[in-house]
């Protein structure tokens, strides 16, 4: 296949912010690049193959300020082409975009389904979905770009033949697979609190139930309502949480907080389990783990050179051993990875996830219509 260079024809500059946002090695957050006082160097993000913020903390922070979260980007082209090619969009298709960002990604399916398709685009972000239309309108791009909530879809343009988010969930919406129609694709970044995530492409049966294979592993910003926070123990919880020890090598854990696969399938075994890791020093490690709906907490001490690890539990989850446990089950089923595994949504909203067929004796469910 040839690069994404040649895969995609429409030129990211257009679409780029005048300002963006990037790491901040000094703070940890992310400070403000600007075309007018650094053209260079903001020239030489937007032709990288890399994603570029180009809003933080849902606009609250503004340039000169210290960033914390980024809140919207234009994402990395060569995986908007693995996206693309993934979705399958072309001539005369009706395509429904969620999460319009900068309009750089609806203006490429634009050009792909043609005069005679369609490209509707819902961004949250009154400011950024404005800013978007502007774009779009000097490309010559026709998209409608709608202000609302993604989550629900974009009803009054349904049935649409392709689907795609370019923000992350947990669970797929019923309205996306509603909207889609009987042998439609939704191209979809799926993932768990505790790994973000996986290409996932479903298609749409005639039941309304839709099935799919994990692609390639990404990590997508989260769609607003999904984001999971963390939880600052608090002295009184350090005092009273459990205390206990672990034998797991460092490359071990190292292993279960790595991006792809065992950590892929320790976030389908351990629902609602948001991690963090942290570099104190250069021989000292910590991970924690965080359910924000428990109040649990679990947090693993990892120090250069000693044989064990100290492990701090507090809550009604244990939530070190669950994850010990199903990274235990990950090592004696193979050590999977995320391409192995596939989605199932019921027509009722049930998310299935199963090993290599969707009739695996390996399955289990994974989310609900509400998660
Ligand atoms: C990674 S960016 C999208 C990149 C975009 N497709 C592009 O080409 O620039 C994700 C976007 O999703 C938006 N978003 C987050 N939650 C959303 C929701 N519930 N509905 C619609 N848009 C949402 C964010 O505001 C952000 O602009």
């Amino acid at each position: 296949m040839s690069g994404w260079r040649e895969r995609l024809t429409t030129p990211r500059e257009q679409f780029i912010p005048p300002v963006v946002w990037v790491d901040d090695p000094a703070t940890g957050g992310f400070a403000a690049v600007s075309k007018s006082s650094d053209e260079t160097r903001w020239r030489a993000l937007v032709d990288a193959d890399e994603p570029i913020i180009t809003q933080v903390d849902d606009g609250r922070t503004p340039p000169g300020g210290i960033g914390l979260q980024p809140s919207s980007s234009c994402s990395q082209p060569s995986l908007v082409a693995a996206m693309l090619d993934a979705l399958g969009a072309g001539a005369g298709h009706k395509v429904l975009e969620i999460g319009t960002g900068t309009g750089w990604c609806a203006a490429e399916l634009r050009s792909r389904v043609g005069e005679h398709g369609e490209v509707v685009s819902v961004e949250v972000d009154p400011r950024i979905a404005e800013r978007a239309r502007g774009a779009l309108r000097r490309a010559g791009c026709s998209v409608t770009v709608i202000t609302a909530d993604g989550m629900d879809g974009y009803l009054p343009a349904a049935p649409y033949d392709r689907v795609i988010a370019t923000a992350s969930v947990r669970a797929v919406p019923r309205a996306w697979l509603e909207q889609t129609r009987v042998g439609g694709v939704l191209v979809v970044p799926w993932g768990t609190d505790y790994c973000n995530g996986t290409l996932l492409r479903l298609e749409v049966g005639e039941d309304g139930s839709a099935s799919g294979r994990c692609g390639m592993n990404l990590a997508f910003m989260r769609v607003r309502e999904q984001r999971r926070n963390y939880l600052e123990p608090s002295p009184a919880e350090l005092r009273s949480a459990q205390r206990s020890t672990t034998t797991r090598s460092i490359a071990e854990l190292y292993e279960m907080i790595a991006y792809s696969r065992a950590a892929f399938a320790i976030g389908l075994r351990v629902p609602r389990c948001y991690r963090t890791a942290e570099e104190l020093t250069p021989d000292h490690r910590r991970i924690e783990l965080h359910d924000t709906t428990s109040n649990s907490w679990a947090r693993v001490d990892l120090t250069r050179g000693a044989e064990k690890s100290d492990v701090l539990q507090f809550g009604p989850r244990r939530l070190w051993n669950e994850a010990d446990a199903a990274y235990d089950w990950w090592l004696t089923a193979g050590r999977p990875g995320p391409q192995r595994f596939g989605l199932t949504i019921s027509p009722e909203g049930d998310h299935t996830t199963w090993i290599d067929t969707p009739t695996s004796a390996t399955s289990w469910l994974v989310a609900g219509p509400q998660s």
